[in-house]
């Protein structure tokens, strides 16, 4: 299995749009992309699709359904919470921490059908927004994952097999220009990694006001991780607030990237836990 990145993805924002030709008219690359499989990747001689918007729908965001198992399984959940489950009072917490979910769509690009999942796109309602995806949990694979995937995901990222999380990257929007920033140094050294999210968060406008919006919206993902419904490994926690200091200041954290959820079976997220605590405690530290 041969993998290549190039160029980067904060290129997506600066070539706008739609420089590989690949999608339909109406349709392009979602500019404020952070992390995930997006179109300057190719794996095993295919390009891959990222976040895509389309014109006149600016409140939603397409995310590809990935091959196989991963993109049933984060299909199904999606399905499982806001279609079956819709009536479960029990999954209302769980609700609100999700991307609200529009049900499934297929697109032909380069007369191919690809499946999408029809999310709301958390950063809409952002006049500037700074956001920051961060995976939670010390183990990054699941339970099915083969010997070689889990020697991997274990050698390759050390410090989230003990801090319990990684700052995946983060992209500031200004009034003129962008920030993006991802640094591979940050995987090396728990004090590193920690920087990065302080660093995030030291560039708003009101810390103080994000800092306890922040905790308490962590605090309620805290509950619904504890209810032994879902164990959710290689899943992100997205955080997006307000760089515009005229509007108002405040933040948005949602929970997504579901590829590999699995059956909670009666036990609690202790994996999920771990990292978000520590990411709470990060974020007492601000
Ligand atoms: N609902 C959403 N609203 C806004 N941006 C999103 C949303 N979901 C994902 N993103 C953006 O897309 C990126 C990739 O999403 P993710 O679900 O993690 O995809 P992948 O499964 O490819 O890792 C995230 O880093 C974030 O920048
Ligand atoms: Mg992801």
């Amino acid at each position: 299995m041969t993998s290549i990145a190039m160029p980067l993805i904060e290129d997506l924002a600066a070539n706008n749009n739609d420089k590989y030709g690949m999608l339909p008219l109406k349709f392009t690359w979602f500019e404020g992309q952070i992390a995930g499989h997006n179109p300057t990747m190719v794996k095993d001689g295919k390009r891959q699709l990222g976040m895509v918007k389309e014109s006149g729908n600016g409140d939603k965001i397409l995310k590809p359904a990935q091959d196989g198992k991963r993109g049933e399984r984060e299909v199904q959940f999606y399905h499982d919470v806001f279609v079956s489950g819709m009536n479960d009072p029990s999954l209302n917490d769980l609700r609100r921490l999700l991307p609200n979910f529009f049900g499934t769509r297929k697109i032909e690009i380069e007369a191919q059908e690809s499946l999408f999942l029809v999310l709301e796109d958390v950063t809409c309602t952002f006049s500037l927004p700074a956001s920051i995806d961060i995976k939670i949990g010390k183990q990054t694979f699941g339970p099915d994952a083969t010997e070689a995937k889990k020697l991997k995901e274990i050698e390759t990222n050390p410090v989230q097999g003990t801090l319990g999380y990684r700052v995946l990257g983060y992209r500031i929007a200004e009034q003129e220009d962008n920030t993006f920033k991802k640094d591979p140094k940050w995987r090396s050294e728990e004090n590193r990694m920690i920087s990065a999210v302080q660093e995030f968060f030291d560039q708003a406008h009101d810390v103080h006001i994000i800092k306890e919006q922040l905790l308490e919206k962590l605090g309620h993902i805290k509950k619904v991780a504890g209810k032994r419904r879902f164990h959710m490994y290689s899943s992100s926690i997205l955080i997006v607030y307000e760089n515009d200091r005229n509007c108002e200041q405040n933040v948005d954290v949602r929970m997504i990237d579901f590829s590999h959820v699995h059956p909670g079976m009666g036990l609690p997220d202790d994996n999920y836990l771990f990292g978000l605590n520590r990411l709470i405690e990060t974020i007492e530290e601000l």
